[in-house]
C-alpha cells in the first residue's frame, strides 16, 4: 500500500478530533492527499452502527458492543480505507483497533486478546503505521467530553474509574509496542500537542 494509516487514540475528551483538524491542515499544506475518518463511522453502514452504539437508552451487552465495533470497521476497512491507501491517501483515522482492545478487552473485561482476535477477523490484519495516543487525566477527558455532549452518551455515562482501566490498557499497549504507537500529553495547549504530533511523524515524512 502506498499511503500512510495515521491513527489517533485516546480518553473521551482527550483532544484527538482537534488534533485531527489541525494534523489534517499541515500534511495538506506539505501537498499530501488527506482523508480525516472517524470510528465508528466513517461509511454509511458504520455511521448506523454509531448511532445504535452510543444510544443511551440501549442495553448493548459488552460481547455485542464488541462486535458491533468490529463491525463497524470491517465496514471502513473495505469501503474506504484499503482504496483510500492503495490510492496513495494519508489517512488521519479518530480511534481504530487500540481502541477496542482499551475499552472492550480492559474496560469491558472481555480480554484484549480475545478483542484482538475479532478486529484480526474484521480488518484483514490491516495495521496502522503509527498512532498517536493522546492522554489526559480520566476526569478531566471526562469533563470536557461531558461539556461537549449534552447529554452524555452511553459510553460517557460510565463511572471515572471505568476510563482510569481504559488508560492503563492504553499505556501497555504503548509500551508493547513503542515504534508504533508514540505518547502525547494532551493536557498541553493544542498547539504544542500538534507540534508533538509532528515530531512522532517526521519519518513517516522522508520518502521510503
Ligand atoms: P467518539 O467518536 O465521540 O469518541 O465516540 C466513540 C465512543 O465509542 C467513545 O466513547 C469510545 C467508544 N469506542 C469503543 O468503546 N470501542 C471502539 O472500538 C471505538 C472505535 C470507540
Amino acid at each position: 500500500m502506498r499511503g500512510r494509516l495515521i491513527t489517533i487514540e485516546g480518553l473521551d475528551g482527550a483532544g484527538k478530533t482537534t488534533l485531527a483538524l489541525a494534523l489534517r491542515d499541515e500534511l495538506v499544506d506539505r501537498g499530501h492527499d488527506v482523508r480525516l475518518l472517524r470510528e465508528p463511522g466513517g461509511v454509511p453502514v458504520a455511521e448506523r452502527i454509531r448511532g445504535l452504539v452510543k444510544d443511551p437508552g440501549l442495553q448493548v451487552a459488552p460481547r455485542t458492543e464488541a462486535l458491533l465495533y468490529a463491525a463497524a470497521r470491517a465496514q471502513l476497512v473495505g469501503e474506504a480505507l484499503r482504496p483510500l491507501l492503495e490510492a496513495g491517501a494519508w489517512v488521519l483515522l479518530d480511534r481504530f483497533v487500540d481502541s477496542s482492545l482499551a475499552y472492550q478487552g480492559a474496560g469491558r473485561e472481555l480480554g484484549v486478546e480475545q478483542v484482538g482476535a475479532i478486529n484480526e477477523f474484521a480488518t484483514g490484519g490491516l495495521r496502522p503505521d503509527r498512532t498517536l495516543l493522546l492522554t489526559i487525566d480520566p476526569s478531566l477527558g471526562l469533563l470536557r467530553a461531558r461539556a461537549r455532549e449534552a447529554p452524555p452518551d452511553r459510553l460517557e455515562q460510565e463511572p471515572t474509574a471505568f476510563f482510569g482501566v481504559i488508560a492503563a490498557a492504553y499505556a501497555e499497549l504503548a509500551a508493547a509496542e513503542p515504534e508504533r504507537v508514540r505518547v502525547i500529553d494532551a493536557s498541553e495547549p493544542p498547539a504544542r500537542v500538534l507540534d508533538a504530533a509532528l515530531a512522532e511523524l517526521a519519518d513517516l515524512f522522508r520518502p521510503t
